[in-house]
């Protein structure tokens, strides 16, 4: 650029002129908008053409980050360790997951703010202050203005870009999509059974032997687990956690609720030890009552009677066991618990 380009382009214009005049005639006097200056994709249609590829290309940028996204939620395992400078050791997936999530979401941020730079309308308009109350013709006027911010943003013009903005807006929420895959299998019927099975000896967790119902004296609690169960398992934590039982002998004749008899030998009952509030597994016993008190929140339970609630706040009674004995002489199952044990969904209003 010559010496006297640089000067004539750095000159004020007519219009700055007269503007700067103004405000040195009077400073207090509304100074209104400095002129507009238009931009090279005002003038240039070519210009216009090539920011309008370098938003497309922002957008298309964002939708192939996604399906990346996608793509390394499926390819890396969720234990792969990379070595990545300067970062060193770290989950592959997270890293892959991050990086493309990001990308996607700063492309469609940046391919937004290039298109409002460098295409959108930029003249700055004053609107005067008017009454709150929108009289019919600034309702008008407000639809007339949308039309227009509508006509300047060239969405119906600019088919390339709308398109691209909507499909990289589409496509951006499908990445939460697959993270639910994360949640886990679902449970299916798991829920609604445990390990316990028609023929499956109790076991004692103390001795870890069958139990024989002379084992199980009056005033004992005894705590039993299914045959076959073993705490080398690396499953046993979670099969645990529902097949825990509370044995316990009463006098027949203390027991009050019928299938709760019938359930039993000779006065050995087998309840879930697994509280009906939120899980905590029961441990006090008070042989005089029969009562079983969990020590989370002082539900307490009566065994004499169904194992019903008779206090706090589990919601329903806890699940007994059928039992009977085998040929060994061994206490042995009749079948699976009838209804879930434990807490939550199964919580039957
Ligand atoms: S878990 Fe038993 S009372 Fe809350």
């Amino acid at each position: 650029m010559s010496s006297q380009e640089f000067s004539e382009k750095s000159l004020p214009s007519e219009q700055d002129t007269a503007h700067g005049t103004a405000v040195a005639e009077n400073p207090f006097a509304d100074p209104g908008l400095p002129p507009h200056k238009p931009r090279i994709q005002d003038l240039d249609e070519r210009a216009a053409k090539r920011s309008e590829r370098t938003v497309a290309l922002l957008f298309t940028t964002s939708m192939l980050a996604t399906v990346a996204f996608i793509a390394s939620f499926v390819i890396f395992p969720v234990d792969k360790i990379v070595y990545v400078w300067p970062l060193g050791h770290v989950s592959a997936t997270n890293l892959s997951l991050g990086l493309t999530l990001g990308i996607a979401l700063f492309c469609i941020g940046a391919g937004a703010v290039h298109w409002a730079r460098t295409l959108m309308s930029d003249e700055e308009v004053a609107d005067d202050r008017h009454p709150i109350e929108a009289a019919p013709d600034v309702k008008a006027k407000v639809m007339a203005d949308f039309a227009a911010g509508a006509e300047e943003s060239a969405l119906g013009r600019r088919k390339l870009i709308r398109n691209t903005m909507f499909g990289a807006l589409a496509m951006v929420p499908l990445s939460g999509i697959v993270l639910l895959r994360e949640l886990g299998p679902l449970p299916e019927k798991k829920l609604f059974h445990t390990s316990w099975a028609k023929g499956k000896q109790l076991i004692n967790m103390n001795t870890m032997e069958p139990l024989r119902p002379e084992d199980v004296t009056v005033g004992s609690l005894t705590f039993a687990m299914p045959e076959g169960l073993s705490e080398e398992d690396h499953d046993f934590n979670t099969k645990i956690a529902k097949d825990a039982l509370m044995i316990v002998r009463l006098q027949p004749e203390d027991i009050k609720d019928k299938r709760e008899l019938e359930w039993s030998h000779q006065g050995i009952v087998a309840f879930s030890k697994i509280c009906t509030h939120v899980g905590c597994p029961i441990s006090l016993y008070e042989q005089q009552t029969h009562h079983v008190l969990c020590p989370c929140h002082q539900s307490t339970f009566d065994l004499s009677d169904g194992a019903r609630v008779i206090f706090g706040p589990a919601g329903h009674a806890l699940p007994q066991l059928r039992i009977g004995v085998n040929d060994k002489g061994n206490l042995e199952a009749l079948g699976d618990f009838e209804e879930p044990v434990g807490p939550a969904f199964w919580e039957r209003g």
